[in-house]
């Protein structure tokens, strides 16, 4: 029999996904956890959490990484309640806040804010709790999921969201030159669409059939991802196979040019 990818790669490691309510982060903490892994998932949406970790050995726990406080206190749970620093650390909580395109002279400070605080801030606050004892280890994977956004303007044509992707690319590199030397990698996964929840998917239906058609003739692979694409290019990064690939940033939008 062919062996799985990741079978007992994983096995035991400590791995702490944010976001893992739905989508991304759900698949990326099961697919952790079917590897063997023990993981760690965060999020604010208490049922949806609890609900991706049924059944699996996920340990949960509710916070909001808006606050960089709430984001040093959950690594360090993390460290205290497993008993050593954490071998791979997945920044993937992020999105639009159910935010909408403004003309740039309308958006507030506050949606300004709130944009960044959870795709870029949290992403920094996470990093700096747990780098020493990364360091200390001599070892560490670390994967943040940016966007297309990331590298190009955002189709949802919101200012922040595309400012803050592009600073999650330059977190990600800046990071990977500094811990480098201690054996960390820093990565990051630039999904393409995934219509991960419901507001997504209205989004989507609202286009109707002839622009649906049009956009997919735009993906290489002619169709939409799925959560799994991202949680297989996040287990990539965090496995020995990419032992060597560090600052990189991964497009998983099955050739979206
Ligand atoms: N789905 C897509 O098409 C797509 C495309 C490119 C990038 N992304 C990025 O991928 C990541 C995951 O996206 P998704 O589509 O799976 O879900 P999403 O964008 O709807 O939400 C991600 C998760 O973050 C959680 N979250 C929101 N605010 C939080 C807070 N204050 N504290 C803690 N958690 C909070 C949500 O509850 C949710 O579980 C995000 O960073 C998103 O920007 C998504």
């Amino acid at each position: 029999m062919t062996p799985k990818l990741h079978d007992g790669e994983f096995q035991d490691r400590v791995v702490a996904v944010s976001g893992a309510a739905i989508g991304f982060g759900r698949a990326i903490a099961r697919s952790f956890a079917a590897a063997g892994a023990l993981v760690y998932a965060t999020d604010i949406q208490v049922q949806a959490l609890a609900e991706t970790a049924r059944g699996a050995r996920i340990v949960t726990q509710v916070a909001d990484l808006t606050d960089r406080r709430a984001c040093a206190e959950w690594i360090h749970t993390i460290e205290r309640d497993s008993g050593r620093a954490i071998d791979v650390l997945v920044n993937n909580a992020g999105g639009m806040l159910g935010q909408r395109h403004k003309p740039v002279e309308e958006v507030s400070d506050a949606d300004w804010d709130a944009i960044f605080a959870l795709n870029v801030d949290a992403s920094f606050a996470t990093v700096r709790a747990a780098a020493p004892q990364m360091k200390a280890a001599g070892r560490g994977r670390i994967i943040n999921i940016s966007s297309g956004a990331a590298f190009r303007p955002s189709r949802t044509r919101i200012q922040a969201y595309a400012s803050a992707k592009h600073a999650v690319l330059g977190l990600t590199r800046q990071l990977a030159v500094e811990l480098g030397p201690y054996g960390i990698t820093v990565n990051t996964v630039a999904p393409g669409l995934v219509l991960t929840e419901i507001e997504k998917q209205k989004d989507w239906d609202a286009l109707g059939a002839e622009r649906q058609k049009s956009l997919l003739q735009g993906i290489a692979l002619g169709r939409l991802g799925e959560a799994q694409d991202i949680a297989d290019a996040t287990l990539f990064f965090a496995s020995s196979r990419a032992k060597f690939i560090t600052g990189q940033m991964l497009p998983v939008n099955g050739g979206s040019f």
